[in-house]
């Protein structure tokens, strides 16, 4: 198989500067301005296969800038894209995120070719429970419905009732109208799910390798050092999340921002979800500290190209595992259309 080392690298011509002056003028404080010169030539070559080939390139806001903002067609949280995926009309979706996402997006639109570009691309939760895991806790909890993060193989959402994000996880308990849940895999998430609700939640202790390693001291002296607005992602852990001002999901925290317009912030996420948001609010002061997720950074430009050139990888789920893990996943997309379920 080719690999990217492989591939021929597109050539630099003048006229992609003027082409792309949006696009630099949008990202140029993000982007190094000797990366931009590498970037630009696969930026050009990855929009123009897009298109011959008629697919939809999706990209969670994890993604590094000049993905997000370069090759995109549709950006956002993992809700937003399996939003995307569920009413997407292309016959091809290039998922720039982690594999589970792309699973969701081909559980979604199962008659689509789905691509990842490195598969590879992980997550620490995803990792920490399976299908036997699930089954073992429902022997143990007869009768308590399962709540599952969509940070989960297909395997596990096959076996889970109903599934939610961090932007929803509080409405998905809730709409399911019983006193007790068991709520997986991650373990500081369903702690703060379960402050918010009446419901009892039995907890998996998963936990996601980026945002558990923040701590309550590095907080506080964004706080203290750069008079900045914490803002943390749910997946921190409580004593980070009880310095924030605010805790909210990916999407939440974009609304937050927009609403609030703080002079200074720090982002307690994910670095390349930051820089995404400093494009969209330039007059606020976004401070560190923030972690890379490693799994997000696999994908790449080049793999990208590689991706849409070979239709490679084709993410593939067996029909069985994709029918029972579609109900999980199209019950939280009912919940948020104010459905019960
Ligand atoms: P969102 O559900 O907010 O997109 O987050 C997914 C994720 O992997 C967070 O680390
Ligand atoms: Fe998984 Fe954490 Fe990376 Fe999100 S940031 S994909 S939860 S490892």
């Amino acid at each position: 198989m080719t690999t990217t080392a492989d591939l021929p690298v597109p050539i630099w011509r003048d006229e992609l500067e003027h082409e792309y002056a949006a696009l630099r003028a949008r990202i140029e404080h993000l982007v190094p301005c000797l990366e931009w010169p590498m970037h630009l030539p696969w930026i050009e070559a990855i929009n123009r296969l897009k298109q011959q080939r008629g697919a939809v390139i999706m990209a969670h806001s994890y993604q590094s800038p000049e993905i997000f903002h370069g090759v995109a067609d549709v950006t956002g949280d993992s809700l937003a894209l399996a939003q995307a995926a569920a009413d997407c009309d292309a016959e091809i979706i290039v998922l720039c995120g982690v594999h589970f996402m792309a699973e969701s997006a081909k559980i979604l639109a199962p008659h689509k070719t789905v691509l990842i570009p490195d598969l590879e691309a992980g997550c620490s939760l995803a990792a920490s429970i399976t299908a036997d895991d699930v089954r073992a806790l429902r022997a143990r909890y007869p009768g308590v419905p399962v709540v599952s993060y969509v940070n989960t193989s297909a395997a596990v959402k096959a076996e889970t009732d109903v599934c939610c994000t961090s932007a929803n996880a509080v409405q998905v308990v809730e709409s399911l109208g019983v006193d007790k849940v068991i709520f997986l895999p991650d373990a500081f998430l369903g702690a703060h799910v379960a402050k918010q609700t009446g419901v009892e939640l039995v907890l998996w202790q998963g936990r996601c390798e980026v945002h558990e390693k923040f701590t309550a001291g590095e907080a506080r002296h964004a706080r203290e050092r750069f008079d900045a607005k914490l803002v943390a992602h749910p997946e921190c852990p409580p004593e980070v999340l009880a310095e924030a001002d605010f805790v909210g999901s990916t999407s939440a925290m974009g609304k937050w921002l927009a609403r609030e317009q703080p002079r200074r912030v720090a982002l307690i996420t994910e670095c390349s979800m930051a820089d995404n948001l400093r494009a969209q609010f330039p007059a606020t002061e976004f401070i560190k500290p923030c972690n890379l997720c490693p799994h997000m950074q696999r994908i790449t430009l080049q793999n990208i190209y590689a991706s849409l050139r070979d239709l490679r990888h084709v993410v593939e789920i067996p029909a069985d595992i994709a029918d029972r893990a579609r109900l999980s996943l199209t019950r939280m997309l009912a919940v948020g259309r104010g459905e019960r379920v």
